[in-house]
């Protein structure tokens, strides 16, 4: 496998998808019952900024957002980015270290709740090991993150998220992969609440995944899209999306609050767009 998240940790793809985590773990804990969290692509959950590789694409992303007033941004995205910034080590103010999903939940988890991390790549996987060594909540599982789907779901909790986050390396059969996954799980887990992340390049690409989902017999999808560039221009993402199916009541509002503030900030030119629509309602 060629694709390295440590490339494009806290580039714009990064900051929509963790802000619509955010904000859906933020709904998840407002009731009291705990939940499990699978995440199934999890990565090796700490990404250094500072490095050639990365620092490119989070300038164009995560690094932006910190330069914007904190107070004028819509909650989910005020929580997210005072979450990176506590990730900093003590006494350090440069946002030098970016959290993955992993920490982003670990920062959102009670006590209670419980979750298992995912990474097919042994070196991704016994980095997250070491990361979550003394956090008893969490599992640290090398292994397919499909497969997981079908062996860690439905949950004893009943209550919970999985978030589905693959490389893409072949984006259209990943997109496939994606959506028979997604239909399958929603079909043994109808409580849980399903959250994958797309890329977007071609519209017309996303418009046949988005067919394939509307007639998979799934209920309540959500769809969010975040795009800086020109449908179909060559720049070789366009932008992205995250796939909700079953998402926490009002958890739409939140992102049509949180989306048009961070395309004002992540294409400060007004290119590309947003989006929030359901695909499926009840
Ligand atoms: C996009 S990155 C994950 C980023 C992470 N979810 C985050 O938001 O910080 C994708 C990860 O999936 C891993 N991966 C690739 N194929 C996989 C598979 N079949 N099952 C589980 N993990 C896989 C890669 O090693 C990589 O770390």
């Amino acid at each position: 496998m060629k694709y390295r998240h440590a490339c494009h940790a806290g580039n714009f793809a990064d900051v929509v998808k963790h802000v619509v985590l955010v904000a859906t773990l933020a709904r998840l804990v407002r009731k009291e019952r705990t939940f499990f969290y699978l995440d199934t692509h999890a990565g090796r959950a700490r990404y250094d900024l500072g490095s050639r590789d990365t620092a490119g694409e989070a300038a164009h992303g995560i690094l932006r957002l910190a330069a914007a007033d904190p107070a004028r941004l819509p909650p989910p995205v005020r929580q997210y980015l005072a979450l990176i910034r506590a990730f900093a080590p003590e006494n350090e103010v440069s946002l030098r270290w970016y959290p993955g999903s992993p920490y982003i939940a670990a920062a959102l988890l009670r006590p209670g709740d419980r979750a298992a991390l995912c990474d097919v790549e042994p070196g991704e996987a016994a980095q997250l090991g070491r990361e979550f060594h003394g956090d008893r909540r969490f599992g640290v599982h090398c292994r397919d993150g499909f497969e997981a789907l079908r062996a860690l779901l439905p949950p004893p909790e009943k209550r919970g998220l999985a978030l589905i986050d693959p490389p893409y390396e072949q984006q259209e059969t990943d997109l496939e992969r994606v959506a028979d996954a997604l239909a399958g799980t929603a079909g043994r887990w109808p409580e849980g609440v399903l959250a994958a992340w797309y890329p977007i390049k071609l519209a017309a690409v996303i418009a046949r995944f988005h067919r394939r989902l509307s007639g998979a017999g799934l209920r309540r999808l959500l769809a969010a899209e975040l795009c800086v560039h020109p449908d179909d221009s060559r720049a070789g993402l366009n932008g992205s999306g995250m796939l909700l199916v079953n998402p926490p009541w009002q958890l739409d509002t939140d992102l049509r609050a949180a989306l048009p503030a961070l395309h004002r900030i992540l294409a400060p030119d007004g290119a590309g767009r947003w989006r929030v629509d359901w695909l499926v309602r009840e």
